[in-house]
């Protein structure tokens, strides 16, 4: 397939070393220094190509089945991403108002948003219920409920799926497990079961479905592998008992390469045949809720060093990126891989940090790299997910300008944030009011 070839090649998280470094100044077939002449650093590239092999890659593996795709929103919710989802046909998973209304702007049909998350709030279950949103995630027997009264209210009937919280470690990062009875996701199948039992008398919800998501950045097949099997083993129980299941929805989850050579993700082929083989006596809709998968490995930050500064022991490579466009080596002491957009070749150590007034504000320690000089620029790999999209304006950073690649091509997608953007709808007292 000729966009695998050329972007798995092109790609600076792809293949092995050599090819990384030889093939980091090309992204989708721009040349990113060229382009950072073009838009100030430091900035996220995201490459359309690599996003619409990873859907048809995704939506291959799963042929044959009713399946709909609702990509993760939060993964990384510009709305050109989400526009170039809704042109693959995939669908959107929100857990916020802003969430839905960035999708509905893109392009997404209302009638292919899943409204995940545990605190929906009535004036979003309201919103969501106006918009026409496919269906609800619930995560509580007192969402359930409000959903209930909220839809009686409109005079509308309110699809529902029950989050099992099915107790299975993902063996993941403990900030992003969600699936063991001590996080606050979802329900045990006991309370699930009383739900079913009790649906007939909601006049206004069709509890007709089952979800569950147990974390995220997942290597191992595993932990899907049990927590399928207990989503799997609940809904021939409630079929049994009399109940309609018309969809599953088995959440995201799927981890990707940040280490290569390291981290080996699950094969999408097995992840399938998994879920074949799992739900192989269900005939509804399956739904995945995929978001780093489909986007990490399509985005970098490209960032340019400011200075080095010799430490007494260290050599740090000060750029000008911070923990407040990329949070993830801050928050979960991620690894993501740094490749400078030069050719020399003599090596040294460098602690790679930003600007930010905090020690945590570090992307790397001791990492070997090519010798780089002031004004080098570095792009950082597998920044297409939960990067822009947790990105923040912490030491009064604007945030950063997002750019979309297409096939030699550039489209800026989000410039980057004037003053003026930052400090609206903050203003010093004029008018005081009595509370
Ligand atoms: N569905 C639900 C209900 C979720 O909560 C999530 C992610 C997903 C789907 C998508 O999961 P994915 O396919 O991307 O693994 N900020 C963290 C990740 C937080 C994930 C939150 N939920 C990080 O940077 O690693």
């Amino acid at each position: 397939m000729p966009v695998e070839a050329g972007w798995e090649a092109e790609s600076p998280t792809n293949g092995n070393m050599e090819g990384r470094v030889a093939g980091a100044h090309r992204f989708d077939g721009v040349d990113l220094r060229a382009l950072a002449v073009q838009v100030p650093t430091p900035f996220y590239a995201y490459s359309a190509n690599a996003i619409r092999y990873r859907v048809s890659r995704l939506r291959q593996a799963f042929h044959g089945l009713d399946l709909r795709i609702c990509y993760a929103v939060k993964a990384n919710s510009n709305i050109a991403i989400l526009h170039l989802m809704s042109q693959q046909g995939v669908g959107a998973d929100i857990v916020s108002l802003g969430e839905m209304q960035r999708s509905l702007k893109a392009g997404v049909p209302a009638d292919r948003i899943v409204f995940s998350g545990v605190g929906k709030t009535g004036e979003e279950m309201a919103a969501a219920l106006e918009a026409g949103v496919w269906r609800f995630n619930v995560e509580s027997a007192d969402e359930l409920s409000l959903l209930q009264a909220i839809a009686q209210g409109k005079g509308v009937v309110a699809r529902a799926a029950a989050r099992i919280n099915p107790d299975v470690d993902a063996q993941t990062h403990a900030k992003i497990s969600t699936g063991k009875a001590e996080n606050k996701f979802g329900v045990s199948i006991d309370e699930a079961r009383r739900w079913f039992a009790g649906a007939a008398q909601m006049s206004h919800v069709l509890l007709d479905g089952l979800h569950a998501h147990i974390g995220s950045q997942i290597l191992s097949l595993d932990p899907f592998g049990k927590a399928l099997r207990r989503v799997e083993d609940f809904r021939r129980e409630l079929v049994e008992d009399g109940h309609a299941i018309a969809s599953v929805d088995i959440g995201g989850g799927l981890g990707v390469t940040y280490r290569p050579g390291l981290d080996r993700p699950i094969a999408i082929q097995d992840y399938a045949a998994l879920v074949r083989e799992t739900f192989a006596d269900f005939k509804g809709i399956l739904v995945l809720e995929p978001g780093r998968h489909l986007v990490a490995e399509a985005g970098v930050l490209v960032t340019r060093v400011v200075r080095i500064k010799q430490g007494s022991d260290r050599s740090f490579l000060i750029v000008d990126a911070a923990m407040n466009d990329l949070l993830r080596p801050s928050l979960y002491d991620a690894w993501h891989e740094i490749v400078p957009l030069h050719d020399r070749t003599e090596m040294a150590r460098y602690d790679i940090v930003g600007p930010v007034c905090e020690t945590g504000d570090t992307f790397a320690q001791a990492r070997p790299l090519p010798r780089c000089g002031a004004d080098d620029l570095l792009l950082i790999g597998g920044a297409g997910a939960y990067g822009a999209s947790m990105a923040s304006n912490y030491n009064s950073r604007p945030l950063t300008a997002e750019v979309l690649l297409d096939d030699g091509r550039y489209s800026v997608i989000r410039r980057r944030q004037s003053f003026a953007d930052m400090i609206a709808g903050e203003q010093i007292p004029q008018d005081w009011h009595e509370a």
